[in-house]
């Protein structure tokens, strides 16, 4: 039984409402709250770092143009990835996976989404792998792709990790489907997450963890489905909702 002293707080990219998203700002302020988890984007540029991004363009979220995979990382780095937001957080960078990592450590889930399409960045599986193998915490990881592809070269690498199948469907037999590559997590769009598809995975001993959920009507629907974990853009206000903290901001 999952419940609002139970169910775990994600917060999307860092948590978009409050501080420019996939950026050290966003995701030191849902540490200070105490989130359950941070859901983060990772894509690499063309000097092979990963970094935490989500387009694969960058002029929504910085000051740059063109695509990531093809700006070296010292050029990414001048990039300003904060003003675009609010002029308060001018100058923030965007940050590397392993930053991340460092910052983070083990103090929450930390749910790393490969980004591999539309552009598809190959080899980014043994990248990724390379990077957490040093992680003192790799049982708070979680790992998903739209990239089913990715789940699976995973799975057979490091059939350790927990594997997430993310998708923007109702999935015919997931179980199933999860288990071709032992994915312990469902990571449905709330728009197709419903409560026979929660049952189901839970039957399977699946978690399910939809995303963005964003408001009040959203979380309680969430909350009644039973979902393991909540994406939100504003976990701030979804602890405040759910009893468990106070409000930060007015
Ligand atoms: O990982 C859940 C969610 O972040 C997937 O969609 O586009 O926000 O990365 P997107
Ligand atoms: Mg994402």
């Amino acid at each position: 039984m999952v419940d609002a002293k139970t169910v775990k707080v994600f917060a999307h990219r860092g948590g978009r409402e409050w501080a420019p998203e996939n950026t050290m700002a966003a995701f030191r302020q849902a540490l200070d709250l105490r989130v359950d988890g941070i859901e983060l984007d990772v894509q690499r540029c063309s000097t092979g770092e990963l970094v935490v991004f989500h387009d694969e363009d960058l002029s929504r979220t910085t000051n740059g143009v063109g695509l990531v995979a093809d700006v070296s990382f010292d050029e990414l780095r001048r990039l300003d990835a904060g003003s675009w937001f609010d002029k308060e957080f001018k100058g923030e960078k965007v940050p590397t996976l392993e930053e991340v990592l460092n910052l983070v450590d083990g103090k929450c889930i930390l749910n790393i989404e490969v980004k591999n399409a539309p552009v598809s960045y190959e080899g980014i599986e043994d990248d990724l792998l390379a990077l957490i193998e040093a992680y003192p915490h790799p049982e708070t990881l979680i790992i998903s792709s739209f990239d089913h592809y990715v789940l699976r070269n995973l799975a057979q690498r490091a059939p350790q990790y927990q594997l997430a199948v993310l998708a923007d469907a109702v999935l015919i037999d997931l179980p199933a489907y999860a288990a071709t590559f032992g994915a312990r997590y469902f990571h449905p769009c709330f728009d197709s997450c419903r409560p026979d598809v929660v049952e189901q995975c839970h039957q399977a001993g699946i978690g399910v963890n939809p995303w963005t959920v964003n408001g009040r009507k959203s979380w309680s629907r969430a909350l009644k489905m039973q979902v393991d974990g909540i994406v939100t853009d504003d976990p701030e206000d979804l602890m405040v909702f759910l009893g468990r903290a106070v409000a930060v901001t007015v």
